[in-house]
C-alpha cells in the first residue's frame, strides 16, 4: 500500500513516515520545506533503511499534485501540510487560510480526480475551543476557536465532513492531537522550530542546552493544582502510531473522529521538573503573566481510539522528556548541523 504524506518532512510527518515504513507501507512525501528540511527525509531513510519518494513543493500547486497522483497509485493520504504557529496566525490570517484551506481544497480535488478517497487529517484539540467539560471526548462541542490557526483546523474538519456527506465513498479520519512532544529514540529526527520556540517543551530544551536563559511560565494563577496550565502531552511516536492504527483499522468508508492523547494532564511546572530530571540540570524559570488565548486545563478522553483502533499511548512524560533531550543534545542546531 502506498501512502502520500503531505508535510512529511515536518515534525509529526517524519515520525509518521518512519512508523509507516517500518510496517511495510510505501511512502511518498510532498513538502514545501517552509518549516522543515530535506535532511529530515534523509534521516527517515537512514532510520528505516527504506526509500521515500520525495517531492519538494506545495500542496496548493495543482500541477505538482496531479503529477504525484499520476506517478503513484496512492491508497491513502495523510495530510499534515500546513502552517501551525498560533501567534503568527493572528498577524497573518490570510496566509494561514490560504495555506491551510486552499491547500486542502487542491489536495481533495486532486484526490477526487484520481479516485483516491481515503484521507487522515491532522487536526487538533484546539477545535474544542475552551473546554466546557473534561476530559474531552469526541462528542464535545467544537468551534469557538480563538485564532486563525485553530479556526483553519476547525474549517478543514467541516470541509471534510461535508465532503463525506456529499459522497459516502470517502473515508475521512479526523485525528485530534493533544500536545505532541518528544522525539524518535534514535535521536535522528525531532522537532526543529525556527527562531524562538512558541511551545513549551522545545523552549525548555533550548534553555537546557544554554541557548535561552530561562523558561517563562505563563501564569501561576490558573485553577489547577499548582496554578500553572495543564495539558495532555503525548509522545510523538505514540501519535505517529495512531495514524498507522487508523489506516490499518478502518476498513469501511465513513467519517471517523479520534482524540489522540494520553488522558493524563501535566502542569507546566511538572513538565519543567520532568525535563530537569531527563537532562540532569536545574532549569531556571520565572513566572510571567498569562499568555493571551491560553486555557487552564486540557486533556483527552482517548478511550475511543483504544476501543475502535486498538491504539493507546504507551510513553509517559519521563520518556517524552528523555527522548526530546536525546534529540536536542545530539542536534543542538536541529537539522542545520
Ligand atoms: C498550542 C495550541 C495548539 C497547537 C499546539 C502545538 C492553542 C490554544 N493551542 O497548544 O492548538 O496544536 O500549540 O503547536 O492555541 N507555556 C509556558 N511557557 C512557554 C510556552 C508555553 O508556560 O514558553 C505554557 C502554556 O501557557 C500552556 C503550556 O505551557 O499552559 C503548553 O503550551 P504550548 O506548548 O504552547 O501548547 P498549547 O498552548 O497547549
Amino acid at each position: 500500500m502506498k501512502i502520500l504524506v503531505t508535510g512529511g518532512a515536518g515534525y509529526i510527518g517524519t515520525h509518521t513516515a518512519v512508523e509507516l515504513l517500518d510496517k511495510g507501507y510505501e511512502v511518498v512525501v510532498v513538502d514545501n520545506l517552509s518549516n522543515s528540511s530535506k535532511v529530515a527525509v534523509e534521516r527517515v531513510e537512514q532510520i528505516t533503511g527504506k526509500k521515500v519518494a520525495f517531492y519538494e513543493g506545495d500542496v496548493r500547486d495543482r500541477q505538482l499534485m496531479k503529477q504525484i497522483f499520476d506517478e503513484h497509485q496512492i491508497d491513502w493520504v495523510i495530510h499534515f501540510a500546513g502552517l501551525k504557529a498560533v501567534g503568527e496566525s493572528c498577524s497573518k490570517p490570510l496566509e494561514y487560510y490560504d495555506n491551510n484551506l486552499y491547500g486542502t481544497l487542491v489536495l481533495l480535488e486532486t484526490m477526487r480526480e484520481h479516485n483516491c478517497k481515503k484521507l487522515v487529517f491532522s487536526s487538533s484539540a484546539t477545535v474544542y475551543g475552551n473546554p466546557e467539560v473534561l476530559p474531552l471526548t469526541e462528542e464535545c462541542k467544537t468551534g469557538g476557536t480563538t485564532n486563525p490557526y485553530g479556526t483553519s483546523k476547525y474549517f478543514q474538519e467541516i470541509i471534510l465532513t461535508d465532503l463525506h456527506k456529499s459522497d459516502n465513498d470517502w473515508t475521512v479520519v479526523l485525528l485530534r492531537y493533544f500536545n505532541p512532544v518528544g522525539a524518535h529514540e534514535s535521536g535522528l529526527i525531532g522537532e526543529d522550530p525556527q527562531g524562538i520556540p512558541n511551545n513549551l517543551t522545545p523552549f525548555i530544551a533550548k534553555v537546557a542546552i544554554g541557548e535561552l536563559a530561562e523558561i517563562g511560565v505563563f501564569g501561576n494563577d490558573y485553577d489547577t493544582p499548582d496554578g500553572t496550565g495543564v495539558r495532555d502531552y503525548i509522545h510523538v511516536v505514540d501519535l505517529a502510531k495512531g495514524h498507522v492504527a487508523a489506516i490499518d483499522g478502518i476498513k469501511e468508508s465513513g467519517r471517523y473522529v479520534y482524540n489522540l492523547g494520553t488522558g493524563n494532564g501535566y502542569s507546566v511546572l511538572q513538565v519543567i521538573d520532568a525535563f530537569g530530571k531527563a537532562c540532569n540540570k536545574k532549569l531556571p524559570f520565572a513566572i510571567k503573566p498569562r499568555r493571551a488565548g491560553d486555557i487552564a486545563t486540557c486533556y483527552a478522553d482517548a478511550s475511543k481510539a483504544k476501543r475502535e483502533l486498538g491504539w493507546e499511548a504507551t510513553h509517559d512524560i519521563d520518556d517524552m522528556c528523555a527522548s526530546l533531550w536525546n534529540w536536542q543534545s545530539k542536534n543542538p542546531k536541529g537539522y542545520k548541523n
